[in-house]
């Protein structure tokens, strides 16, 4: 991926660090009250012991029913509770009783949030302890509808809101946040919310399940974790038309007044925080979204979940199933319906790492293996001209062929990779063509939601006779074929970006080298056992996340180091038991 934001970037690599881009602050005078000259405004932070009703208010501290008898007496809160003394195990089977009373997603996502608010430890133990039955509610495919219903919905701030009018007090405005040690921002401007398009404001619903993610999978402690909606208006007219709307009431600024905006953003997260704050940038329209990572790749420590997170944990289900498949990448062809954000992506990551895999070999010459169609078929050196400049790299040379059946029977791919966001085509012909020259070919069909899935799990097993290792973006139940049973994957980019931000965190990481991703990828497929395996599985199960983070983190902190990005030192001798050793841990502590 350096390689496409290189150009972009006048030759400059994020390892040529420049004293110059370096900054002060971030680090002990982080709200800059000691360094501030008279003349400079200085925000009026008090901080204080918590007790009595206040501290059943603050969601921080307050165990609830969980408080002792001797925390009780100590800290005023005799009278304020009921008589008896729960446990945190107690307090998490009664709400997790309740929440799943609820038939409708969007009240199980509602009381989630208000458990949030009301006690954090225990939101944290009941997402941890359930993050399989609990993870769709908290982020996709719950969080889109309550984003697209946020102004209704929230009544307490819950993350950043920057919009036009902060224009010139960005600074400020983050010295307004009640948190000082940020370690992971995820910012969003709202324009590509998940499939449902541009919602403006109310995208902050996507930030703020993101960071949640980060510390329930990753680990990272959630008072270190700022969401932020940076506000520059929507195109959506019915939310323009929408009284209860709560954004700005304008059409999108865009070209020079965005970019001034972000760029404010940016230089004022870096003066507050310092260099080793990650920003994650978070379901921005395509143009922006790629323009962000090469203006800011070199100066500041930023990731884009879409696009590298997406090639990352692709990749990994890839490197994975060489073991059912043998040989390495190199040995393979790939070919990718969709050509977009996430289709060059990923192709380009596999490109990478078959490059790194055979000694020598360039970037260029490995993407020979890789293939892609887009609405006007096959990629081909005779389009070339006409071709947006991220696809123009993987133009080969071959005929035009204008349809996916056909494409496959000539380019014969071991891997079939569906990116377009258009449901339902791996035809049974087109699938059929992938059995007839692959043992076990290799479908992914990576579209969401579910019902933009190129073929279904099933359509997958039956149309390959049980041969096919299946992967798809959305997830889909385990299928009986033959008398075996088949468990699909989900190449869910919550495996990679939670660990992969903790790998950051941890070795004080200044900024995101390709090779990172790499490295994660590698973790990831390091987890996927025999055991997995013998059901067709190339991703481990997502129960054992918090295991799996540690050691993707500790991969990315070893690649931190080596590559001499890493700021923490000394260097941990075992990095898998420091990350361990460094993670939130949602249980109670006890008060004095
Ligand atoms: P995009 O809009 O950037 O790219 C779509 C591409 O598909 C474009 O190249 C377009 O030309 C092509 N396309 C559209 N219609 C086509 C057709 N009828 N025939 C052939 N090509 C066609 O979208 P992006 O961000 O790349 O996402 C694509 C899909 O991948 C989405 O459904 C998204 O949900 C999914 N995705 C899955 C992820 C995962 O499984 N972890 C992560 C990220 C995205």
């Amino acid at each position: 991926m350096e390689n496409i934001f290189k150009e972009k970037r006048g030759g400059e690599s994020v390892l040529d660090l420049s004293p110059k881009a370096t900054v002060g602050g971030g680090v002990e005078d982080v709200y800059g009250e000691d360094r501030a000259t008279e003349d400079q405004l200085v925000t009026p932070w008090t901080f204080s012991v918590a007790s009595g009703y206040s501290l059943l208010r603050d969601p921080h501290h307050n165990k609830g029913l969980a408080f002792t008898e001797k925390e009780r007496d100590a800290h005023y809160l005799r009278g304020l509770l009921p008589p008896v003394v729960s446990s945190q195990e107690l307090q998490e089977k009664k709400i997790m009783h309740s929440i799943r009373q609820y038939d409708v997603p969007l009240y199980k996502y509602v009381a989630m949030m208000e458990l949030e608010e009301r006690n954090e430890r225990l939101f944290y133990k009941l997402l941890i302890d359930n993050v399989e039955e609990l993870l769709p509610v908290v982020y996709t495919p719950t969080v889109g509808e309550a984003c697209q219903k946020y102004g209704s919905i929230f009544k307490r701030p819950q993350g950043l809101y920057i919009s036009l009018k902060e224009k010139g007090k960005i600074l400020e405005v983050l010295r307004n946040w009640p948190e000082r040690s940020i370690q992971v921002i995820v910012v969003t401007d709202g324009e590509r919310i998940l499939g449902l398009g541009d919602l403006g404001c109310q995208g902050m619903g996507i930030p703020v399940g993101k960071l949640a993610l980060y510390t329930a999978l990753g680990g990272v402690r959630p008072s270190a974790c700022l969401p932020v909606t940076i506000d520059v208006g929507t195109n959506n007219e019915t939310l323009l038309k929408d009284e209860f709307y709560i954004g700005l009431r304008q059409k999108r600024a865009t070209g020079q007044e965005y970019f001034d905006l972000l760029h404010e953003f940016m230089s004022a997260v870096k003066q507050n925080y310092g260099e080793k704050v990650l920003v994650q940038f978070e379901d921005f329209a395509n143009h922006n979204a790629f323009e962000l990572l090469a203006r800011y790749g070199t100066t500041h420590l930023v990731f884009n979940d879409d696009i590298q997170g997406t090639a990352s944990v692709v990749l990994s289900g890839l490197v994975a199933s060489l073991e059912l498949l043998g040989g390495t990448l190199a040995d393979h062809t790939f070919l990718f319906f969709g050509a977009g954000e996430a289709g060059t992506g990923i192709a380009e990551l596999i490109a990478l790492e078959m490059s790194k895999q055979a000694n020598g070999v360039s970037v260029e010459e490995t993407r020979k293996n890789i293939w892609l169609v887009d609405s006007k078929g096959l990629i081909v050196n005779s389009r070339k001209e006409s071709l947006q400049h991220f696809k123009k790299p993987w133009a080969h040379e071959h005929e035009p062929i204008n349809n996916l059946l056909d494409a496959v029977k000539a380019i014969k791919p071991t891997a079939l990779i569906g990116t377009s966001g258009v449901g339902k085509t791996f035809t049974k012909e087109v699938v059929e063509a992938m059995a007839s020259f692959n043992k076990r070919p290799l479908i992914m069909a990576l579209s969401n939601p579910t019902s933009q899935a190129e073929c279904t799990a099933e359509q997958a097993y039956e149309w390959t006779e049980g041969r096919a290792i299946f992967t798809s973006g959305s997830p889909f139940d385990p299928v009986k074929y033959d008398g075996k049973t088949f468990v699909p994957g989900q190449a869910n980019n919550a495996y990679i970006f939670p660990g992969l931000g903790f790998g950051l965190v941890i070795s004080g990481a200044i900024r995101v080298h390709d090779d990172m991703l790499l490295a994660a990828s590698e973790a990831l497929a390091g987890q996927v056992t025999q055991e997995h395996y013998d059901k067709g599985m190339i991703y481990p199960p997502f129960s054992s996340i918090r295991k799996i983070s540690a050691h993707i983190a500790a991969n990315v902190a070893a690649k931190a180091y080596d590559l001499g990005l890493a700021t923490r030192l000394p260097r941990p001798a075992d990095l898998v038991k420091y990350a361990e050793s460094c993670m939130y841990t949602p249980n109670y502590r006890s008060y004095r």
